[in-house]
């Protein structure tokens, strides 16, 4: 029996999936590489944005045919869009094939619902909040050398535009002594680095009753480097609220902790900033960011920008402009506002129309273009420290790995050497694509 699973969506839900493969794995299925060959078919969606929720309705709307083909055939949608308000009923009513409907909080039920529609021919849908996620899953893991690690679960800041609050539920953080005991079994499976995920991993420990935090977290696995030698630990996503003078003090101290940090701005403008809901100014952000890269001035700063919010102004977005100028993003995701139901911000009355958002997107992404081009020439000629990470899939025997900053460098190796810590010289420089060879010390 083979499963085949759509992933969709930010980190969380690519480590997700990797516990969705566990389970189904821990029932006899077996992966396959596409659809057609499928016992069951998982969808595990996003709903950050509209486009993003179209394109997954979409691709659940072209498994009707299969279906009919192959009565038998097992389609479950799970993630963030089936936990929204009203999804499970317009799923009902729309797509009445698919046959299992699970939330975000409640994937264990997985492998109990897959049984019962498969023996018993009953559909089974239910988004209930459990709240008892615990890592007793086993975890099909895809992609060495990083390993993906749970923090915290959920998100309490409501930025106002955000629907991750909403279908993720409370934020609440795993007592350090199990994530420690993660990233050491980690290590000693052979795992080069570990990204820590949390929507805020700086409010990590909020509502842990043992008073940890997330420098103490930082702290305890950069000391592991003594006994298990090598790695690197990366972290997302950092709200800039609560990015603390002793985070940035532990990132700098600890070797194996990549002086590379993902920093969300979402607008240049202390008005959208406030009207978002993010607690900080612009003022306070590029303070944030003089701060970082004096403890660190190697550091690869990376964001999240957000354009056309209600209200912003040409002026407003001339200061996110400025913004991107002066923080020297090492790269950043650039998104034009969505609508989402239920959030304060769909209801704010000044919406910007299409044809501005989609001008100032295009004169955004042209002008982080620019920084990303002038960092790249920068770096050439320079040699750094990268870990090799996988086959460029558009260019035979090359491989690709990134450097401590989190810069993506494309270079010429076995793929035998995967998982090893090699020195490259930066060759040349196309915008965001760096190219590079091995270097060999004498
Ligand atoms: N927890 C992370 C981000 C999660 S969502 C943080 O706080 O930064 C990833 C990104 O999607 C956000 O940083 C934001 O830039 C974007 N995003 C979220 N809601 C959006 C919306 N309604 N429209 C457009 N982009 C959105
Ligand atoms: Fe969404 Fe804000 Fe939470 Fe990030 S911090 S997930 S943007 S509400
Ligand atoms: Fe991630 Fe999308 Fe959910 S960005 S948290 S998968 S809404």
């Amino acid at each position: 029996m083979n499963y085949f699973i759509h992933t969709y969506g930010c980190q969380m839900n690519v480590h997700d999936s990797e516990k969705i493969a566990g389970i189904l794995q821990s029932i006899g299925y077996i992966e396959c590489d596409s659809v057609d060959k499928a016992d069951i078919v998982v969808f595990n969606t996003c709903c950050i944005r509209e486009t993003a929720e179209k394109k997954i309705y979409g691709h659940i709307g072209q498994l009707k045919k299969l279906k009919i083909k192959n009565r038998n055939l097992i389609i479950v949608v799970c993630g963030c869009m089936s936990q929204q308000d009203g999804a499970v009923e317009s799923i009902k009513k729309s797509y009445p094939y698919v046959d299992i409907v699970l939330g975000t909080a409640n994937l264990e039920m997985l492998k109990d619902a897959v049984l019962q529609v498969s023996k018993h021919r009953k559909k089974f849908f239910n988004v209930d909040f459990l709240n008892t996620r615990e890592e007793d899953f086993s975890i099909s893991r895809t992609s060495y050398p990083n390993a993906w690690v749970n923090i915290a679960y959920g998100c309490n800041n409501f930025c106002t535009y955000c629907i991750v609050p909403y279908v993720r539920g409370r934020e609440h953080s795993r007592p350090i002594r199990d994530i420690l005991k993660e990233v050491k079994s980690l290590l000693e499976e052979g795992y080069k680095e570990i990204t820590l995920l949390g929507q805020n991993v700086n409010s990590y420990g909020h509502g842990l009753e043992t008073g940890e935090n997330f420098a103490m977290l930082l702290t305890e696995i950069g000391k592991l480097e003594e006994t298990y030698g090598k790695f690197r630990l990366r972290f997302m996503t950092s709200h800039p609220k609560d990015l603390s003078d002793e985070v940035i003090n532990v990132v700098s101290k600890y070797p194996v902790i990549c002086n590379n940090i993902h920093l969300p701005v979402q607008s240049g403008s202390t008005e959208i900033l406030r009207r978002m809901n993010r607690r900080y100014t612009r003022e306070k952000y590029l303070e944030l960011i003089s701060k970082v890269r004096a403890k660190m001035p190697d550091v690869g700063i990376t964001t999240d920008i957000m354009v056309g919010f209600p209200g912003e102004t040409e002026q407003d977005f001339e200061d996110t402009l400025d913004l991107v100028r002066q923080a020297k993003y090492s790269s950043a995701f650039c998104f034009v506002y969505s609508r989402r139901k239920g959030t304060p911000a769909d209801k704010m009355e000044d919406q910007i129309p299409y044809k501005v958002k989609q001008s100032r997107i295009t004169r955004l992404l042209a002008c982080q273009n620019e920084v990303t081009k002038e960092i790249s020439a920068q770096m050439v000629g320079n040699t750094y420290e990268v870990l090799v990470e996988g086959a460029n899939f558009h260019y035979q025997g090359v491989m690709c790995g990134r450097t401590e900053s989190g810069r993506l460098v494309n270079f010429k190796c076995d793929s035998k050497m995967i998982g090893q810590f090699v020195n490259v010289k930066i060759d040349k420089a196309k915008s965001a694509t760096l190219w590079g060879s091995i270097v060999t010390e004498e």
